[in-house]
């Protein structure tokens, strides 16, 4: 069982890296559950590429964050997507990776919380909010028209059309093993069957969800990271968009 938490090598190998011709308008998505490396593999690959990168995952965590700290009732839904509206989340491009913003204020430090965890799968449950994320990221990608976005519906709803898509999957005992060691890095000791049950719920609220639910986009390209380590995906990714971006290049220049 390989982990795929960062190392020191991981996207810094000696390969070099791919770069996206800078007058091409290109869009990655990478969607799939928790616990793939999904997060990681993205930034690096974006890195890699000379894109932005996009947590979708963020937005969605600061809105469950909001509606903690804010005591907004679940229930009233309303109250919950005007006050996120309200909120203007957007992300600072200058640090690496970018930060989310609620009011203008970080949220980096309390999206990662474990009650926030907890309460997001249900708060991205919420169709009216998912269209707001949607129209969001939509704009977001028309302001940075070269990018590698993650989440959970990014190739299937939000960018359908992209350019590249790829959907990352993983056994869920490898996924529950990935989050122990994250947690352990931060001195959190957890029990591997609970982190396993945990992973599995989510992926279940996720995956049966009416609006935006996890599935593997029409025409994706499907990884299993559970035998590859970290440096492996962001190639094995790489090779990919390189292949596609040629090809799409060759077509171009043969319809001129
Ligand atoms: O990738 P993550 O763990 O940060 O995602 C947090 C939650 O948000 C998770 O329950 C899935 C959900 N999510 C979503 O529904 N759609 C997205 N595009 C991104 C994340």
């Amino acid at each position: 069982m390989v982990p795929a938490t960062e190392t020191p090598t991981a996207g810094s190998t000696t390969r070099n890296p791919f770069h996206v011709p800078s007058n091409l308008p290109v869009i990655i998505t990478i969607d799939g559950p928790a616990g793939t490396g999904k997060s990681t593999v993205a930034r690096l690959l974006a890195k890699r590429l000379g894109l932005d990168f996009l947590d979708t995952g963020a937005m969605y965590r600061c809105a469950a964050a909001i509606m903690i700290d804010r005591r907004i009732d679940p229930e009233d839904v309303g109250h919950l997507v005007s006050t996120v509206i309200g909120a203007d989340l957007h992300f600072d491009w200058e640090t690496d990776p970018p930060m989310i913003l609620a009011w203008d204020a970080p949220m980096d430090h309390r999206i990662r919380q474990s009650d926030v965890t907890a309460a997001v799968s249900r708060v991205a449950a919420i169709g009216e909010l998912r269209r707001h994320m949607v129209r969001k990221q939509r704009i977001i990608a028309a302001q940075h028209p070269r990018l590698v976005t993650e989440g959970r519906d990014q190739g299937s709803v939000v960018f359908p059309d992209a350019e590249v898509k790829f959907y990352l999957d993983a056994a869920a005992g490898v996924r529950a093993h990935r989050r122990a060691e994250q947690l352990k890095e931060h001195g959190v000791d957890v029990e591997l069957n609970a982190l396993t049950a945990q992973i599995l719920e989510r992926d279940r609220l996720d995956s049966t969800r009416s609006d935006g639910p996890l599935v593997c986009p029409d025409n994706a390209i499907r990884v299993d990271t559970s035998d590859i380590d970290l440096a492996g995906v962001v190639h094995t990714l790489e090779d990919h968009v390189r292949d596609r971006i040629g090809a799409l290049i060759g077509d171009h220049e043969n319809a001129e």
